[in-house]
């Protein structure tokens, strides 16, 4: 990937596509493309098809999906599969179509077995019963992992499918209704200290354990892993091992956290000084979700941002961006 080439950032407004477009252009990438939804639908396969004919990326980031944590996965089910799969047939197709170099699909750690053993290693994938409260959204991604795997042996294509763990940062969404646990956390303490609340009440009993990694290591590993993965070397050894355009990579931080711990950590950064209680009545889910991402390691990247940093420029971001940052 050179800095001159065309690369296209699918979904470039959202969390991960907005962390790709800062950190591409500060490695001095100029040539991206970028098209809002209302420039370019990418529900649309013929306008897609069309654009991708005119544009002729020659890199694809696929960072554009119908994303939602629990309450939205649960209730919209039937929009969360229809739309990914319209999003992916149209994409897929037309970076195949037009001889796209290398594409890097962005699929969830949702995609693995809700009793995975943990860490979750890749190989995990279709093992076992998935999580029903996401299942519509992991099915849809587990499909678009599918056909970039299927596109890759029957075209020769490389398509790179890449499982981020539970991602933060500077854009997220904040609404009240949508947003993931580390958002919805942090808005939640902001109101609490605006409004002198005593006490907040967390969902569960704070010990499942889950792992997060900001966007900007999120961004840093996608294009780390476009440069490195699939490439094939002098000696005709593909990196990434004989399969690797068979195979997804796991990006995770590597140390997973309690909720109890990560909800007393972001009180503290946002300063909200009111008691925690924790109800467990409501239900915890799985005790522990945390990634296995030797075979992202064993390329030479690694995290750079800790929790507590990645928290607090989060929030910094939040404090300066009231209007941007989503608050519904
Ligand atoms: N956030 C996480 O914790 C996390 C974790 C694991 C994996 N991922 C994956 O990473 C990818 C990006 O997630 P994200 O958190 O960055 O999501 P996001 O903030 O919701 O961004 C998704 C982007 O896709 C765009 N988009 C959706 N449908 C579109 C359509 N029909 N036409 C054009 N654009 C469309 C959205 O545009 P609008 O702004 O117009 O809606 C938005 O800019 C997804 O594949 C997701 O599954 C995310």
């Amino acid at each position: 990937m050179q800095p001159s080439d065309k690369i296209f950032i699918a979904g470039h407004r959202g969390l991960v596509g907005s962390a790709l477009v800062r950190q591409l252009r500060s490695l001095g990438f100029e040539n991206l493309l970028l098209r809002s939804r209302q420039e370019l639908d990418l529900e649309d396969i013929a306008a897609v098809r069309a654009f991708f004919e005119k544009e002729r990326p020659r890199h694809v980031f696929f960072a554009a999906a119908k994303v939602g944590g629990i309450l939205a996965n649960s209730s919209y089910p039937a929009d969360f599969i229809h739309d990914n799969l319209l999003i992916q047939l149209s994409v897929i197709g037309a970076a195949q179509a037009t001889n796209v170099e290398k594409m890097l699909f962005l699929g969830s750690s949702c995609i693995y077995p809700k009793l995975a053993e943990q860490p979750i290693r890749e190989e995990s994938l279709l093992t076992g019963e998935l999580e029903p409260t996401n299942e519509a959204y992991a099915i849809a991604k587990i499909a678009g992992i599918i056909m970039c795997r299927s596109f890759n042996r029957q075209y020769g294509t490389r398509f790179i499918s890449a499982m981020p763990t539970n991602l933060y940062g500077e854009g997220d969404n904040f609404e009240r209704a949508g947003s993931h646990v580390l958002p919805a956390l942090m808005r939640r303490f902001h109101d609490a200290k605006l409004a002198n609340q005593d006490e907040i009440v967390v969902w569960g009993s704070g010990s499942p354990r889950r792992e997060f990694l900001h966007v900007d290591d999120m961004a840093d590993a996608s294009i780390h892993l476009m440069r490195v993965w699939a490439e094939t070397a002098d000696d005709g050894s593909v990196v990434g091992g004989q399969n690797a355009l068979n195979e997804i990579v796991n990006i995770g931080y590597g140390e997973d956290v309690s909720i109890r711990d990560l909800a007393e950590l972001v009180a503290e950064l946002v300063g909200y000084r009111g008691t925690l209680r924790f109800d467990t009545s409501m239900p915890d889910g799985t005790p522990r979700k945390l990634l296995d991402s030797t075979r992202l390691r064993a390329t030479g990247w690694r995290p750079r941002i800790s929790l507590r940093d990645g928290i607090a420029r989060t929030y910094e971001w939040f404090l300066a961006h009231p209007a941007v940052a989503r608050l519904g």
